[in-house]
């Protein structure tokens, strides 16, 4: 099968003033459907303009992302735009819930902002599967102000998953968080991951969370300097990453 995402050779030059920043340098990756895939790398490294041209938020400088066979450079802006809308979901390190709203009427925010009602029994049923996901099934009617930050960031994903995307992408979700809340976070994306077979993108500077993945690309300038495979595994111990990185002195 061909991976449903696909880097070729990414480069990100940002002008800044009168200075040049090359945020990429040269980055190719491959994701393979179900897959959960980590970026690991240090502050400044290029995690998140990495992230931002896998998931069609920006455009490369040069260099081509295949997302499920679309070369994503081709498209027209309009099409680039449906693409990530209908295959792709994002989950930041601010949670971005409306106060107002409760759990559902969040996580059902991507259908009611296209048009479509949520209570049409299809969508009510997608809502209700993206709140189990997140464990939250207890909670449908409160409010974000009734919610610990652990619990909004899982609304967060929810919504994410509610339009069934093809892939998600995750930028830091964990930064606003203590450990404890962290892996509930990580907790929940791995499950979305095992049990449903969404395939994920996750950046992070943090060895724990990158542990939760099937596979750790570490990028550092702008570059992938290693891919670590550490397997699907139940337990997320991050001692065979952590050794893995000291080996290679990273
Ligand atoms: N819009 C921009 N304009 C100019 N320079 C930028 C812009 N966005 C990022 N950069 C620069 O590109 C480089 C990579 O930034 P990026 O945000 O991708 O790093 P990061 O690995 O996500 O870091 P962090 O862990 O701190 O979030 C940095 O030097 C940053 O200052
Ligand atoms: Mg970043």
């Amino acid at each position: 099968m061909p991976p449903i995402l696909e880097a070729r050779d990414l480069t990100k030059r940002y002008q800044l003033g009168g200075e040049v920043v090359e945020a990429l340098r040269g980055v190719s990756l491959t994701v393979d459907e179900g897959e959960f895939v980590a970026i690991m790398g240090p502050s400044g490294s290029g995690k998140s303009t990495l992230l931002q041209l896998l998931g069609g938020l920006d455009r490369p400088t040069s260099g081509e992302v295949v997302l499920e066979g679309e070369t994503v450079s081709k498209l027209s802006d309009e099409q680039a735009t449906r693409l990530r809308r209908d295959r792709t979901g994002f989950v930041f390190q601010s949670f971005n819930l409306i106060p107002l709203l409760d759990v559902t009427e969040n996580v059902a925010l991507p259908f009611t902002i296209a048009g479509q009602d949520p209570r049409n029994s299809d969508l009510a049923a997608r809502v209700r599967d993206a709140i189990e996901v997140v464990d939250l099934s207890g909670k449908q009617h409160h409010r974000p102000d009734q919610l610990s930050a652990g619990e909004q960031q899982r609304v967060a994903i929810a919504r994410a998953l509610v339009t069934r995307p093809a892939l998600l992408f995750a930028d830091e979700p964990t930064g606003n968080l203590d450990y404890t809340t962290g892996s509930e976070i990580l907790d929940a994306l791995w499950r979305s991951c095992t049990e449903r077979r969404q395939t994920i993108v996750l950046v992070t500077h943090d060895s724990k969370a990158a542990a939760y993945a099937d596979r750790v690309c570490f990028v550092r300038d702008g570059r992938v300097l290693e891919e670590i495979p550490l397997g699907r595994r139940a337990d997320h111990s991050a001692t065979p990453l952590i050794s893995r990185l000291a080996q290679l002195g990273l």
